[in-house]
């Protein structure tokens, strides 16, 4: 049976990855992956999380299972950390413990393609490259709206909300929280406003898929976007990714809030999440929910993550400036000055699909093919060598 089958195509990203892990030149640089680098370019565990995880051990009795949602506990500590305390919607407001951000993308794709209907699910274009396979694999519909301005590198506000003024009234909007994954380019808080007025004015569905809350200007500035949805008065769902503002990729820990009109609707519609999460992984991983809970939950290791998220951060905005300054110095006459006023950890680049493939031929550095770079992968090491090596290509 399985003799007939096609080769599939690798992972876009995750692809790159392993031809990088494969390739023989000592210079090779991966900024294709969205996972952070310290300055020394390892991804070291935070020591809040190390602190956090000897507790959990020591305090371990049992590996039973959790409930199918997760722990209670847990989840009241990611309605704080995306609404703040006391924000009203968290009154109205449930989450379900979820494997990873994608765990909580996919399981929003499997309650919607089962309770919503004919509804198509609209993201931006550009976006993650994994969202429309998420969807379309869940058996929804994808289209897209515009979002990006190319020529000026900046998001297209304009665009963005007269395409939602488009889009049928129940659909299902995409959006990034913050730190847009790949163009690296957000919507202002006045844009987010506007966002939310015209949601909820037409009956729109948000989905905010939120893994990257910290990077961008902080916790709380990072959801003013998700916040002013919840102000408005709109139902919405929103996907928390824990795997790159704690550093815990491997630990696979996510959460799928779901905002209902009501606690009733909200209550409802958990009963039937538990059905999409019953019947795809039974119920989530322990360990890393367990340490996110001990640190958001003790004031002085909580202080700790937000400094060492802080710190992450502002490194990655560092080495936007000094990107900057340097692909200056190596007299690419191109400005890019864009680079700087992007957040997260990703940039679109500008460069091409051409040259894109020399920098990965000819000096061995990874990049994904709509030029989207990882900041993070750039150390003090290698920037000169990158700097160089897109200098020779532009
Ligand atoms: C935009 C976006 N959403 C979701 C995810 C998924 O994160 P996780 O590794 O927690 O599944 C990623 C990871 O790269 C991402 O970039």
């Amino acid at each position: 049976m399985f003799q007939q089958l096609e080769m599939a195509p690798a992972d876009p990203i995750m692809g790159l990855s392993a031809a990088f892990k494969s390739d023989a030149n000592p210079n090779k640089i991966n900024l294709s992956v969205g996972v952070y680098q310290d300055a020394s370019g390892q991804t070291p565990v935070l020591a809040s999380v190390q602190t956090a995880q000897e507790r959990v051990l020591a305090a371990e009795k049992t590996k039973s299972y959790l409930s199918i949602e997760g722990s209670s506990e847990y989840g009241a500590a990611v309605r704080e950390l995306i609404l703040g305390v006391g924000h009203e919607a968290a009154e109205r407001a449930i989450t379900v413990q979820s494997p990873g951000g994608t765990g909580a993308l996919r399981l929003a794709g499997d309650f919607l393609a089962q309770h919503l209907g004919d509804r198509s699910v609209w993201m931006s274009e550009p976006t993650w490259a994994n969202h429309p396979k998420i969807f379309a694999s869940a058996g929804l519909r994808v289209e897209t709206y515009g979002y990006f301005d190319a020529r000026a590198n900046t998001l297209d506000a304009d665009a963005l909300l007269a395409a939602l003024g488009q889009i049928p009234s129940g659909h299902v909007v995409l959006l990034h929280g913050c730190c847009h994954n790949p163009t690296g380019c957000d919507p202002s808080p006045a844009t987010w406003r506007q966002i939310a007025e015209v949601a909820a004015e037409r009956g729109l569905l948000p989905l905010v898929d939120f893994a990257y809350q910290g990077f961008g200007d902080g916790l709380r500035e990072d959801a003013v976007g998700l916040r002013a949805l919840g102000d408005a008065g709109c139902e919405l769902l929103v996907a928390s990714s824990f795997s790159k503002n704690f550093g815990l990729y491997n630990e696979r820990v996510g959460a799928l809030t779901l905002i209902g009109a009501d606690a009733e609707a909200a209550l409802r519609a958990l009963s039937h999440l538990k059905i999409a999460a019953r019947t795809n992984y039974s119920n989530p991983p322990a360990h890393g929910a367990a340490i996110v809970c001990e640190i958001l939950g003790d004031s002085m290791l909580r202080r700790q993550w937000e400094g060492e998220l802080a710190e992450m951060r502002e490194r990655i905005n560092r080495v936007r400036q000094r990107l900057v300054a340097r692909l200056g110095e190596q007299g690419v006459g191109r400005d890019f000055s864009f680079i700087e006023r992007q957040r997260g950890m990703f940039s679109f680049s500008g460069l091409n699909a051409e040259q894109v493939e020399v920098l990965r031929e000819q000096y061995a550095i990874y990049i994904v093919a709509g030029g989207r770079i990882n900041v993070a992968g750039l150390t003090e090491d290698n920037l000169d060598y990158f700097c160089k090596a897109v200098a020779a290509v532009s």
